[in-house]
């Protein structure tokens, strides 16, 4: 069971995100992003590119090594066909001295050292010198058969240095498994009786209130027997939806040292994918933001690829729904799979979050369909790049979208935003997002 026991003894459920506030999902001005275009120019046209992550110091900033700062990326060539990247996703690392030309500096781990048949989504801590690549093991080394065992892991020991001729990442790593799910608060996958098993997504978080060392994760909840299941609000169908933030906590605050904790969120009866969880921490709350899909959702409810979020005023909830349903960030209603696996963090007085340029011009086609068309036409549809970075405000649990920024602009530290004119200020004073930087027309 994934009660917990308070301070005072007793124990309570983990927060929920309940069928009756995502049954209020639903695309607004607020919460709709501009149609997003292919970028003049891609990164790395050689490579398929999607969910990334910064490199973050401990206390959450964004490291500079000597003036650079560093994203993770998963990356495949971009000669295999779109759908079939996650069976060979492989980490590489990309570094920028302006936060909007990006350099590829290659892959992190040479290939075959890491756990996994391949890596899927992480987080990287910079501390004391040290890099912390944090990773999810998909798989195991080295199988013929590809397996969706999911395992976090962590890479360690190895060197990141900078000089004129840019970043460098170098190892010998260390590879240890961190974190397997228990069965009882985190299910394993022969207890999943759901579509798409989930234990991945490793973030790494202190919490500034406590200085508590956590690292949150993406899990689904076990449901030992749906029938008997009273605990929550929702028919034995959709509780094979079942998907939770779990949490694990490092008590001695070393980043290789881990004890599982019940999850901060669940899902059940909801959906069944709570993606890449990562919190925003702000004067009001304590922000938990989770990607999601549409076809995740449980039976009944009506949900988007997008971003959710929850606010609460300490790590451990009790969350409440932000904008009511959850919904933040979508893509439009005529694009509705442009961009995928959103990043949110705090910049200023606001919230920038970054994704990557997924499938478009599908003109009405879902995701199934894609798989169908010619291997050409798949290609041509997938972005698999850095989309425009998107400029949020967030105050009082309600978030608005107020433009956006090129693709792949990850800004840091003092960095000035460009005037918020447009079609998304309040006060209709003028122009930007789309038309100055890189998005084309706002259309919704
Ligand atoms: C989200 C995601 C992550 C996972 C990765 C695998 O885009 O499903 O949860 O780590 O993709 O490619």
């Amino acid at each position: 069971m994934t009660h917990r026991m308070e301070r005072d003894g007793r124990t309570r459920s983990p927060p929920r995100w309940t069928r009756s506030q995502a049954a209020g999902i639903e695309r607004s001005d607020e919460t709709v992003a501009p149609i997003v275009y292919p970028p003049e120019e891609d990164v790395a046209p050689d490579l398929h590119c999607w969910d990334t992550w910064l490199l973050r110091s401990r206390d959450g900033s964004i490291a500079e090594i000597d003036g650079y700062r560093v994203v993770f990326s998963l990356t495949a060539p971009a000669d295999l066909l779109p759908g079939t990247r996650h069976d060979v996703a492989t980490i590489r690392y990309f570094y920028s001295a302006d936060g909007r030309n990006w350099t590829c500096g290659g892959r992190v781990f040479p290939e075959g050292t890491a756990f996994g048949s391949r890596q899927w989504a992480g987080s990287a801590l910079y501390d004391d010198d040290r890099l912390y690549l944090f990773y999810t093991a998909a798989g195991s080394r080295g199988e013929t058969e590809l397996s969706y065992t999911q395992r976090i892991a962590v890479g360690t020991g190895g060197t990141i240095t900078a000089d004129e001729d840019g970043v460098s990442i170098a190892g010998p790593f260390e590879h240890e498994i961190l974190l397997e799910p228990d069965g009882e608060h985190y299910e394993r996958e022969d207890q999943s009786r759901g579509m798409i098993y989930t234990f991945r997504d490793p973030w790494f978080f202190e919490d500034p209130a406590s200085g508590e060392t956590c690292l949150l994760f993406e899990a689904n909840t076990p449901i030992p027997d749906p029938e008997d299941e009273d605990r929550f609000d929702a028919d034995p169908a959709a509780l094979a939806y079942n998907g939770s933030v779990g949490i694990a906590v490092s008590r001695s605050g070393d980043p290789t040292e881990w004890t599982l904790e019940p999850p901060i969120l669940e899902g059940v009866g909801t959906n069944q994918e709570l993606e890449r969880p990562h919190v925003v921490v702000r004067d009001d709350g304590y922000h938990l933001f989770v990607s999601s899909h549409e076809h995740t959702f449980a039976p009944g409810i009506a949900g988007y690829d997008a971003l959710y979020g929850f606010v609460a005023d300490s790590l451990r909830g009790e969350y409440a729904p932000l904008n009511e349903s959850g919904l933040v960030v979508t893509n439009p209603a005529s694009a509705p799979f442009q961009t995928y696996s959103w990043l949110a963090y705090p910049h200023r007085e606001e919230i920038l979050v970054s994704s990557f340029f997924n499938y478009y011009d599908l003109q009405g086609l879902s995701l199934d369909d894609v798989a169908h068309l010619p291997p050409a036409e798949q290609q041509r549809r997938f972005g698999g790049t850095l989309a425009p970075t998107l400029r949020l405000t967030a105050e009082n649990a309600s978030t608005r979208i107020l433009g956006t920024l090129e693709h792949g602009h990850l800004p840091i530290a003092d960095e000035e935003l460009p005037p918020l004119l447009s079609a998304f200020a309040d006060d209709g004073s003028g122009a930007e997002s789309g038309a100055r930087y890189g998005d084309g027309p706002v259309s919704r």
